[in-house]
């Protein structure tokens, strides 16, 4: 077999049989075939695209290519949830911890952040002392001792994938329904759970621009997940504007604790609760309402909030999360004033996300180094009306420097009317194998 016949059949827009595609991840991980021959056979991917049956082939053989976790010695179903990455998304903080005092054990492996989109690992280690990196024994015996470990993916979890997304970084390949379908899907296989909930994020801030391209990604997910063996359902949520009121990691670790309290802003709490409940629902915990009440029950008695103490502490941080020495605050806190009058009819989340990793918060390259207690605070969202002169955000950094561009950049991502805006669904749908259900 040659990889560059593999490649000729992939441009002419030909079916790969499983073996051409276990031969490219195998020698591909061998360094037997070339950054720039994987790189061509990507784009010849993006553009001719994979089927059904390719997707979980590359799928498998990417999960195959290094360590599979495997969480058998925890007793119960193991249930896992990924997002495809947004701005302000700081559910798995609260619904790790809301599903784990249900009593559903939670084995977590989650990533970081890239460019404007965060990462659950980055929040976490904003937690003075908090240690993502577990070793086997150490993560699987704290999920079996107090249920629940949240900890950063294993160098040798789908290196196939890591590799590969690298080379999709800078070579215009990110944004290809198979590819992302697979990239995920390769890394859930591996981390051992039983069963699998994608929030699968639509809008300005998401991979997937589109409705119906979200529907088409969660699709090709759910269907992998199930040729696995892995029930895997999905929801789409919007991610036209950033999910909360904070941006940045320590910001956001702030505001989960604020929703574990009870408190906090009502669309993250929206999708932290139907999230929640379709994990305890596939849990075998009952119906989806009363999988609601469940989590709802969890934050309002405070046993969420003391899982989310526990598993700090148990990771090495110096001080429950909710003392003020557990994280720094920043340098420099500067409020942004609306230079506008109306009503926000939207604000477009990749541009916040952006202005966040200016001030800091984010990464431009896997190399940079981020300021945990960068980010922002939005004091007002779509639907409220502002008037000129009052506060709209507020800018956290230790970069001064940066500020001016920052709040430029901000600025930028508001969109004003004359009237209120029509209140936009947050849950948009839920899929599984059978059926798309649309709200
Ligand atoms: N997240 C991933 O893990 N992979 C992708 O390709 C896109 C988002």
């Amino acid at each position: 077999m040659r990889i560059v016949d593999i490649i000729e059949k992939k441009r002419d827009g030909k079916e790969l049989s499983t073996e051409e595609i276990r031969f490219f991840i195998s020698g591909f991980c061998d360094d037997k075939i070339t950054d720039y021959q994987a790189s061509a056979l990507l784009m010849a991917i993006f553009i001719r695209g994979l089927n059904t049956r390719e997707t979980a082939d590359l799928t498998m053989a990417m999960a195959d290519s290094g360590d599979r976790i495997d969480l058998s010695e925890i007793p119960g179903v193991k249930v896992d949830k990924h997002s495809t990455g947004g701005v302000g998304d700081k559910t798995t903080l609260i619904l790790a911890p809301v599903v784990a005092a249900c009593g559903v054990p939670i084995a977590k492996m989650s990533g970081r952040g890239l460019g404007h989109t965060g990462g659950t690992i980055d929040k976490l280690e904003s937690i003075k002392g908090l240690r993502t990196s577990l070793n086997r024994e150490e993560f699987i015996d704290n999920v079996k001792q107090i249920g629940i470990a949240l900890a950063g993916q294993t160098g040798n979890l789908a290196p196939a994938d890591k590799r590969l997304y690298a080379l999709r970084d800078v070579t215009a390949t990110v944004s290809s329904i198979p590819l992302i379908a697979s990239s995920i899907m390769s890394k859930k296989i591996a981390s051992g759970a039983d069963k699998i909930v994608l929030d699968v994020k639509t809008g300005s801030g998401a991979f997937m621009k589109t409705f119906d391209q979200s529907v088409m990604l969660a699709r090709q997910m759910v269907s992998i997940g199930d040729h696995m063996g892995r029930r895997t359902v999905a929801v789409i949520t919007d991610m036209d504007t950033p999910l909360g009121n904070n941006i940045g990691n320590s910001l956001e670790v702030l505001e989960a604790i604020e929703v574990l309290r009870g408190q906090g802003p009502e669309d993250l709490k929206i999708v932290c609760l139907e999230l929640a409940a379709r994990m305890l629902e596939l849990a075998g915990k009952g119906s989806v309402e009363q999988c609601r009440r469940l989590a709802e029950m969890a934050i309002r008695d405070g046993s969420a909030l003391l899982k989310f103490k526990d598993m700090a502490l148990r990771q090495g941080a110096d001080y429950p999360p909710w003392d003020e020495r557990a994280m720094e605050p920043a340098a420099v806190q500067e409020p942004v004033y609306a230079p506008f009058e109306g009503y926000i009819a939207s604000i477009q989340s990749d541009i916040a996300g952006r202005s966040s990793m200016i001030l800091g918060a984010g990464r431009e390259t896997k190399e940079s180094t981020i300021d945990y207690s960068a980010g922002i605070i939005l004091n007002k969202k779509p639907g409220e009306f502002v008037k000129k002169g009052e506060q709209l955000a507020k800018l956290h950094t230790s970069n001064v420097p940066k500020l001016r561009e920052a709040r430029e950049m901000l600025l930028g991502a508001y969109k004003v009317s004359d009237s209120p805006p029509d209140a936009k669904p947050l849950i948009l749908a839920y899929i599984d194998k059978d059926k798309i259900t649309k709200f």
